[in-house]
C-alpha cells in the first residue's frame, strides 16, 4: 500500500478548524507533518489544536479573520517562529448563505467576496514569503460554484471564479521559484456547514446525494487525501490545476440540488433594507 510520509513538514491550514478543512489538517497531523491551522473562533483554533496534538502532531493555532491582511500576517509570524518555513498550505475559509441576487443584501454579497476571494490572496500573500522553495505546494479550495452557475450563490460563484484565477495566476509568478499552486473543488462533502446550508431538508440531501454520479455523498478524507497527494513529491509535476474532487458531480448533478433548493429560495423574504 501506497504511504506518504510529511515527517519535517510544516503545514498551514486556514480554516482548519471544522469541516472539509479540519479533515485536512488530521490528515497531515497523521502522516507526520507539523500542522497549524487557524480561523476566526479561538476556542475552536484550541480544540483543533489540541485534537491534533492528540494524533501525536506538533501543532499550533491562531485566530484571525482572513478580512484582515494585519491579522493574517501576524498569525503567520507566529506560525513561522514556532515552526519555521512553511511547506505546504492549505487555504480554505469561506463562507455561504443561500439566496438569491436580488434578495440578498450589497453587504451579504460583499462579505462573502470578501471572505472567500479577498481572504485567499491575503493568506496567500501573506504566506508567500515564508515559504520553503523549492518544493513548497499551495492548494487553493474552491467549489463546484467555481466553473457552474447556481440558483442562490451568486456571491459564492463570483468568489470562487475569482479564487481559481487567483491558483491559475500564481501558477505563472511563482512556479519558476518552485511553488507549486492548485485548487481543489470540492463535490457535496457530507456533514459539513455547507451541506447544512446548500442542502437543508432531507429532501435536498437525498436529491444531492442521487446526483452524485458515484451515488454517493463525499467524506472529508476524500479531499484530504487528494490534498496529500497533491502536496507531495507524486505530483511535483502538477501546477496550476483546477482538480474537481467530487464523484463526478459538476458533471451535471448539481442541477438536481439547484432546482429542489430553488423554491425554498424563491419564497426567501429579501434582506436589502432598499
Ligand atoms: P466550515 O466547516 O464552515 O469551514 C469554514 C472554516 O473557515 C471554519 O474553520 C471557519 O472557522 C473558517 N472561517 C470562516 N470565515 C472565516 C474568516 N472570515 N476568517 C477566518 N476563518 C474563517 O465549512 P465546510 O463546509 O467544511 O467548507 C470548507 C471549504 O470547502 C470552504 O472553502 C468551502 O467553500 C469548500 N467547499 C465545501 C463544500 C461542502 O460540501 N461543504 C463543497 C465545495 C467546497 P471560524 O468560524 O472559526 O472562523
Ligand atoms: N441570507 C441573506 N443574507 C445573509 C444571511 C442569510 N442567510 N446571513 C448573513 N447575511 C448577510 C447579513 O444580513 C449581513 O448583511 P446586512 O449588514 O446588509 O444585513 C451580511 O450578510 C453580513 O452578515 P454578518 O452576520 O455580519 O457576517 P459575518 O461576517 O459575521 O459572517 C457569513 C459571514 C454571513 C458568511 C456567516 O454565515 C459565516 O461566518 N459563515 C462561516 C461558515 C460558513 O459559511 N460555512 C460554509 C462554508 S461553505
Amino acid at each position: 500500500m501506497l504511504t506518504l510520509d510529511f515527517t519535517g513538514s510544516t503545514v498551514l491550514v486556514v480554516g482548519g478548524t471544522s469541516g472539509i478543512n479540519r479533515g485536512i489538517a488530521e490528515a497531515f497531523a497523521k502522516h507526520g507533518a507539523k500542522v497549524a491551522v487557524a480561523s476566526r473562533n479561538p476556542q475552536k483554533v484550541a480544540d483543533t489544536v489540541a485534537a491534533l496534538q492528540e494524533l501525536g502532531a506538533q501543532a499550533t493555532g491562531f485566530s484571525a479573520d482572513v478580512r484582515d491582511y494585519d491579522s493574517v500576517v501576524a498569525g503567520v509570524n507566529q506560525v513561522v517562529a514556532a515552526f519555521g518555513p512553511i511547506d505546504i498550505l492549505i487555504s480554505g475559509a469561506a463562507g455561504n448563505f443561500p439566496a438569491m441576487a436580488d434578495k440578498m443584501s450589497p453587504n451579504g454579497f460583499k462579505s462573502v467576496v470578501e471572505i472567500d476571494l479577498l481572504g485567499t490572496y491575503h493568506v496567500v500573500r501573506a504566506v508567500y514569503p515564508h515559504l520553503r522553495r523549492p518544493g513548497a505546494s499551495i492548494i487553493n479550495i474552491s467549489a463546484p460554484q467555481a466553473v457552474v452557475g447556481m440558483v442562490g450563490q451568486a456571491h459564492v460563484c463570483a468568489a470562487k471564479a475569482g479564487v481559481d484565477m487567483i491558483t491559475r495566476t500564481l501558477a505563472l509568478e511563482w512556479g519558476v521559484e518552485g511553488i507549486r499552486v492548485n485548487s481543489i473543488i470540492p463535490g457535496p462533502i457530507d456533514g459539513t456547514e455547507g451541506m447544512r446550508r446548500l442542502a437543508p431538508t432531507p429532501e435536498i440531501h437525498d436529491a444531492c446525494r442521487k446526483s452524485v454520479p458515484l451515488k454517493r455523498m463525499g467524506v472529508p478524507e476524500d479531499i484530504a487525501n487528494a490534498c496529500l497527494f497533491l502536496s507531495s513529491p507524486l505530483a511535483s509535476y502538477i501546477h496550476g490545476v483546477i482538480l474537481p474532487v467530487d464523484g463526478g458531480w459538476v458533471l451535471g448533478g448539481y442541477a438536481a440540488v439547484a432546482s429542489a433548493m430553488e423554491p425554498l429560495l424563491r419564497a426567501m423574504p429579501a434582506r436589502d433594507k432598499n
